[in-house]
C-alpha cells in the first residue's frame, strides 16, 4: 500500500471525528489540523501511557513534569542559538511564484540528500542538475533562508518574542527552579508535553509535517562521568535496538545492525548507557503499541544533518507507508544549553555533585504525539472482508473502549442497556464507554470496528432473564457471554491487556 493508505486514514479520520483541518469551513492555512471527539481521546490516551511508561515507573531517577510558557522571550531563543541557526533553506520559481524547500525538493527530484550543506553549495546542485519547477518547469530562483519560528510582539511596547520551536527550552530556563524547588541531585529528569510551533516551507502528509504540533520530551540531566552508569541499565541491557549507523548509511546498500543495548554502548555504535537506555525503551514502547520491531529504526544521523545544540542525535525512524520517516529525536544536548543559557543571562545553572560544581549534561527523547498518532492509525488500519475499515488500534489508545447496544430498542432491552451503560461511566470509572442503539446489529458492529471500539457489549432478551450480556471482541470477533457485573472488570482488563507480536 503506498500513497492509498495515508488517503484511505485521512478519510476516515474527517469522516468520524479523529483530525481535520483546522479552520476548514475558511479553507484555512495547511499545516493546522484540529483533532477530534476520538482524536482527542487517543491523543490523551497516548499522553497518558507515555507518563506510565517513561516518567511513572522510572523509580531510580526521579523526573519532574513542568508545564510552560509557549510565548518565549527573543533573548531566550537568540541565546539557545534558534534565532541564528533554525531555519531551513527555501526557492522561490521565478515563473509561477510557487515556493518550495530546497533540501527536500532536491531529494524527491534526485534523491540526494543536500542537508547540512551551504545555501551556495544547494544553489550549484541545483544548477548542476537543472531541477526546475515541479509545477510549471520554471527557473528556481535563488536558495534564501527560511527563518522556522513564529515571530509575535509582547504588549503595548511591542517587545519581539516567539512562540516555542520545541517544549524542551522552557526545561533549560525552569531548570534552577525545578532543581532547588524539588531538592534534586543529579541525575534527575525534567519532561514536558505540550505544544510547538514551526513555520513548515511546505506542511505535508496530514499530521506529518505541522506548523503547530505537540511533543513529549524529557531532559534527563546528568553528570557527564556518569553518562555510563545508568541505575535501570540492567533492565535493557539485552533489549535489542536496530541502529542504522553512519557508515552503513554511506554505503550504497546501507543495512540496519541489530545489537543489544549492552553491546551497542561496549562496541561504540552508541555514545552511552543514558542514550542507549532510551532506544531501548523507546523500542519497547512502540512494539508494545503494536509497531513492528522491524519497522522501527533508529537511524544516527550524519554530522551535517546534527542539529547545532547536539553532540549526536539517533532519531526513531517508521517505516510507513510513504518511506521511513522520524517520530522521536534522541539528542544528546551535552551542557550546550545550559551552558550557553548561563552565559548570556548571567546566571549560574551548574550545580553541586560529589563535591564540585558540574554544568550536567543532558540526554533528550523527543516524542512527536500527532506523528505517533498517525503511526498507530497505519499500523491498525485493516478491512474486514466487506472491505469497510477496522481499526486494531492497541487497546490502551484506542479511544472508545466499549459500546453498550441494544438489541433491539423496544421490549425493555433499550431501558436496560442503558442502565447498564450509565453503570460503566459512573465515577471511579476507568472505561471511555458509549452507547449505540440506531441501525441493525451488523452495522452497529462495523460503525465500532471502524473506530477501532476494543468491545461491543450487546443486551438481548435472556439479559432480561438473566443479567448476562454477550462481549464481542474488536479483532477476534468472538463473542463471550458474561454477568453484567463482570463488565467493569472485563473492560479495564482488556484495555491494560498488551499487544502481541
Ligand atoms: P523532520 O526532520 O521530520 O523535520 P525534525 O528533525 O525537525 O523532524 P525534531 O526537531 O527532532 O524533528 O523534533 C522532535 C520531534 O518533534 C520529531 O521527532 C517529531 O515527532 C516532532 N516534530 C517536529 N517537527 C514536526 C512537525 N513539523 N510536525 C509534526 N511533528 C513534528
Ligand atoms: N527538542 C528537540 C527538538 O524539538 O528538536
Amino acid at each position: 500500500m503506498t500513497k492509498a493508505l495515508l488517503d484511505k486514514i485521512v478519510d476516515l479520520a474527517v469522516r468520524r471525528g479523529i483530525f481535520f483541518p483546522t479552520a476548514e469551513i475558511y479553507h484555512g492555512p495547511a499545516g493546522f489540523y484540529d483533532l477530534g471527539p476520538l482524536g482527542s481521546l487517543m491523543k490523551h490516551n497516548i499522553i497518558q501511557y507515555w507518563r506510565e511508561f517513561f516518567i511513572l515507573r522510572e523509580t531510580k531517577i526521579n523526573i519532574y513534569e513542568i508545564d510552560g510558557s509557549i510565548i518565549l522571550p527573543y533573548t531566550a531563543l537568540k541565546a539557545s542559538g534558534h534565532v541564528d541557526k533554525f531555519t531551513d533553506p527555501k526557492t522561490e520559481c521565478r515563473r509561477c511564484g510557487r515556493i518550495y524547500r530546497a533540501d527536500h525538493l532536491i531529494e524527491e527530484v534526485i534523491s540526494i540528500s543536500v542537508e547540512g550543506k551551504s545555501l551556495e553549495e544547494i544553489e550549484g546542485v541545483i544548477a548542476e542538475h537543472n531541477i526546475r519547477c515541479p509545477s510549471c518547469g520554471g527557473e528556481l530562483g535563488e536558495i534564501k533562508p527560511h527563518h522556522l519560528m513564529f515571530k509575535t510582539e509582547i504588549g503595548a511596547a511591542g517587545e519581539v518574542a516567539f512562540l516555542r520551536p520545541e517544549t524542551a527550552q522552557n526545561i533549560f530556563l525552569d531548570f534552577k527552579r525545578v532543581y532547588y524547588s524539588m531538592r534534586c541531585k543529579l541525575p534527575f529528569g525534567i519532561a514536558q508535553v505540550g505544544r510547538s510551533y514551526r513555520n513548515e516551507i511546505s506542511p505535508r502528509q496530514s499530521l506529518f509535517r505541522l506548523r503547530e504540533f505537540t511533543q513529549m520530551e524529557i531532559e534527563m540531566f546528568i553528570a557527564p562521568e556518569d553518562l555510563n552508569t545508568h541505575p535501570s541499565f540492567d533492565e535493557v541491557r539485552d533489549v535489542k535496538i536496530r541502529i542504522l549507523t553512519r557508515e552503513e548509511q554511506l554505503k550504497e546498500r546501507p543495512e540496519v545492525v541489530e545489537i543489544s543495548a549492552k553491546d551497542a554502548v561496549e562496541e561504540g555504535v552508541v555514545p552511552n548507557q543514558y542514550m542507549a537506555y532510551y532506544l531501548a525503551r523507546e523500542t519497547q514502547f512502540y512494539m508494545s503499541l503494536g509497531i513492528p520491531f522491524e519497522s522501527i529504526r533508529f537511524r544516527h544521523l550524519l554530522p551535517e544533518e546534527t542539529p547545532h545544540y547536539s553532540g549526536g542525535n539517533f532519531d526513531l525512524e517508521v517505516r510507513f507507508s510513504f518511506g521511513w520517516k522520524e517520530i522521536v529525536g534522541n539528542a544528546y544536548r551535552t551542557d550546550y544549553d545550559l551552558s550557553t543559557h548561563s552565559r548570556f543571562s548571567g546566571e549560574e545553572l551548574a550545580v553541586q555533585h560529589n563535591g564540585r560544581k558540574v554544568t550536567p549534561h543532558v540526554i533528550e527523547p523527543s516524542f512527536g504525539i500527532e506523528r505517533t498518532l498517525y503511526a498507530l492509525l497505519e499500523f491498525s488500519y485493516s478491512e474486514d472482508e466487506r472491505g469497510w475499515p477496522v481499526l486494531k488500534l492497541p487497546r490502551r489508545v484506542s479511544p472508545v473502549k466499549a459500546a453498550v447496544l441494544p438489541l433491539m430498542r423496544k421490549d425493555g432491552l433499550d431501558e436496560k442497556a442503558y442502565s447498564i451503560y450509565s453503570s460503566l461511566r459512573r465515577v471511579p470509572n476507568p472505561c471511555y464507554v458509549v452507547y449505540d442503539d440506531t441501525g441493525s446489529i451488523g452495522r452497529r458492529y462495523a460503525r465500532a470496528d471502524e473506530i477501532g471500539v476494543n468491545l461491543c457489549i450487546t443486551i438481548d432478551y435472556q439479559t432480561l432473564e438473566d443479567d448476562t450480556v454477550t462481549v464481542r471482541d474488536r479483532d477476534t470477533k468472538q463473542q463471550i457471554r458474561v454477568k453484567a457485573s463482570e463488565l467493569m472488570d472485563i473492560i479495564t482488563k482488556d484495555t491494560l491487556r498488551p499487544v502481541i507480536g
